[in-house]
């Protein structure tokens, strides 16, 4: 049986391990709580039975707001201060990316957020399928724009201007599409056009712009008792149909987010920089461990066990739990070093392996 937990007097904080937390079908589904996330959280504060505090940060490939507005959210939810020094999610390493291009093609989330968190990352030239739509509605036969996506979008004929005029150098899906299709159509355009430009096609098809998606997830675990399809599920469909309908050429698309060692690498540096600044431990100094909770084995548990043959000063230790994606009695793709019920499970065993 589990042992009591007890309120700590005077708690000290784990030098040598920390846990990272997936989110969706972790902590959250359908933006409610998972009820043991709460509790999750309490003991990693402290409300253990050794009253240790144990630094940890959060590694999710959802997007669509602001970081600090996720934060904010997650505050809320958890019932605890989550800080945007201790949050990565899918879009945050295209940051990176914002002075590399000039007008760039931002796709996905809800209204303008999207480009307003591009915009807020340095992007400078910030495109929407909105903006196109608005420019030339038969872009898309079947969406019509609402008055208020209308009104919002940017107009892009103004002062004469025509669409071939712009050339999209990049295209960046921030967060999930809201409306598949018509953002399908205008990504393919762009992959077949001379260069990146507007309403012009290549003889070759092949010379479009990169075109990056913030994560691969087919599946994520939301409301619904089922998964759902993710972004993942999109780039699918862009790559195949661009290869139907480009005399079978193929078209590579780059994913961010977790599984990829970037992203987790980027996770390392963010968790260093979070035990020193929140817990005043030597930035110099990794943990031993490092525990990551995840619900999807493709890119939870692949990413973490990857990140554990490759790093020389951490063990990067996976738990699976069956609250999300992975459904129990299924045999994991990728295999996690220990299977659990739910992230408290997972938060209990960390903390008892060490101590
Ligand atoms: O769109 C969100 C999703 O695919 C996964 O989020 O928190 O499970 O990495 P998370
Ligand atoms: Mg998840």
């Amino acid at each position: 049986p589990p042992s009591p937990i007890t309120p700590s007097i005077d708690p000290y904080v784990a030098d040598n391990f920390a846990f990272a937390f997936d989110i969706d079908g972790v902590l959250i589904r359908g933006g409610r709580p998972i009820p043991e996330a709460i509790e999750a959280m309490k003991v990693l504060n402290g409300e253990n039975e050794f009253g240790i505090q144990v630094p940890y940060i959060f590694l999710t490939n959802g997007g669509g707001k602001f970081e600090t507005e996720r934060c904010r959210d997650l505050s809320r939810q958890l019932e605890i201060d989550v800080s945007p020094g201790q949050f990565i999610c899918g879009h945050t390493p295209m940051r990176e990316f914002a002075n590399r291009y000039g007008t760039v093609l931002v796709v996905g989330g809800e209204g303008e957020t999207c480009r307003e968190v591009a915009e807020g990352y340095g992007f400078r030239d910030v495109v929407t399928p909105g903006d196109i739509l608005k420019a030339n509605a038969a872009t898309a036969p079947f969406r019509k724009l609402t008055k208020s996506e209308h009104d919002n979008s940017r107009d892009l004929l103004a002062d004469g201007g025509r669409l071939s005029d712009i050339v999209i150098e990049a295209v960046f899906v921030f967060a999930d599409s809201r409306d598949w299709a018509s953002d399908l159509q205008i990504m393919l355009d762009i992959a077949q056009s001379k260069g990146g430009r507007l309403e012009t096609r290549s003889e070759t098809l092949n010379e479009g712009p990169p075109i990056y998606f913030s994560h691969n997830d087919v599946l994520w675990s939301s409301s619904h008792e089922h998964a759902r399809l993710g972004m993942g599920a999109l780039r699918r469909i862009v790559e195949t149909v661009y290869e139907d309908t480009s005399g079978g050429r193929k078209l590579r698309t780059h994913a961010f987010g977790k599984p990829q060692v970037s992203t987790f690498e980027f996770a390392t540096r963010l968790l260093q920089q979070w035990r020193a600044a929140q817990h005043g431990l030597a930035e110099s100094e990794p943990p031993a461990t490092v525990y990551f909770i995840g619900d999807t084995p493709e890119s939870d548990i692949r990413g973490t066990n990857n990140m554990n043959e490759r790093d020389q000063h951490t063990e990067w230790y996976s738990i699976l739990v069956k609250t999300g994606v992975y459904q129990a009695g299924t045999e994991p793709k990728y295999k996690p070093r220990r299977l659990v019920d739910t992230v408290l499970d997972a938060v209990n065993h960390g903390i008892r392996r060490e101590m």
